[in-house]
């Protein structure tokens, strides 16, 4: 496959990548995973606007215009033929210097960005997935798309060792987020999620779900559910680029409404696949 690094494109065997470099060292980056459906990213615009919000909140320069940077990542489906379903990772640090808290003086930033292949989840999409209920343990900057990841992945770690597909995390059993999506409960015909504070990360398909939402009249709370909620909801889901809109059928192994996908979630499914054709 071909790697799209700093402005170049290059054979992913030919990559020497440096170990003193501040992504590895201190997680000191930013990262980006996009959605592409038939070779074609979807939600693009939003993904790269977040991936420049981020890196103005942790004071990295990205070489590249915006308008570079799109042109780029268009180039890196091209160069691999792509037209498949899948995704672009891309991450960027703050560069290679010798080991120093301190931000380096006059080094690049490092960039690359890869495809995968990635056919969508039709079992979880269809029959919804469990999840377990953990402590958000993270720091108060949960906006910022960082490459420190280490109770994120403890969290869904957690989750898989419990046979579950996702970690539901809670602040003093106010829910925040997923470790890696952004969850919503149904109540009532209205849908509540968290606010969009430093707490929780803005998801791309987050924007999406309430584009969604608004079109369909149904009115979205912006006010953090609780814990104690879940077992009262008549349906629970969660969104990403990776799981789209997925069903949440079961928390902490109880039931949510009949234990099926639920309406309101079916809609948003229906939504989100006319969206993104
Ligand atoms: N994760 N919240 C967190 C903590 C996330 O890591 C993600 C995405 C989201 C949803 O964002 P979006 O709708 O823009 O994908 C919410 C990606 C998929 C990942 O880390 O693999």
């Amino acid at each position: 496959p071909i790697i799209l690094t700093q402005s170049e494109f290059r054979n992913k065997d030919s990559l020497n990548y440096p170990f003193e470099e501040r992504g590895l060292q201190f997680g000191d980056g930013i990262y980006e995973v996009i959605r592409v459906y038939e070779g074609k990213y979807y939600l693009f615009e939003e993904h790269v606007d977040r991936l420049y919000r981020s890196a103005e909140a942790i004071k990295i320069e990205i070489p590249q215009s915006k308008k570079e940077m799109k042109e780029l990542l268009l180039q890196l489906i091209t160069k691999n033929e792509m037209t498949t379903d899948g995704k672009v990772y891309m991450q960027i640090t703050r560069g290679s210097a010798p080991r120093d808290h301190i931000f380096p003086q006059s080094v690049e930033p490092n960039m690359y960005a890869y495809i995968q292949d990635m056919p969508r989840n039709k079992e979880a999409l269809q029959h919804g997935v469990s999840t377990i209920t953990q402590p958000d343990i993270r720091w108060e900057n949960c906006y910022i798309k960082s490459l420190n990841l280490l109770p994120n992945v403890l969290a869904k770690q957690t989750a898989k060792e419990q046979g579950c597909y996702e970690a539901i995390l809670h602040r003093d059993g106010k829910v925040t987020e997923c470790s890696s999506s952004n969850v919503y409960l149904v109540k009532n015909g209205k849908v509540y999620t968290h606010p969009t504070t430093n707490n929780i990360l803005y998801g791309c398909v987050r924007m999406a779900v309430e584009r969604f939402l608004k079109d369909a009249d149904i009115e979205l709370i912006e006010d953090a559910f609780l814990l104690e909620d879940i077992s009262n909801a008549d349906e629970i889901f969660l969104s990403s680029s990776t799981s789209e809109v997925t069903p949440i059928v079961r928390v902490d192994d109880k039931a949510i409404g009949d234990g099926k996908p639920g309406t309101i979630t079916k809609q948003l499914q229906h939504a989100y696949e006319s969206d993104a054709a």
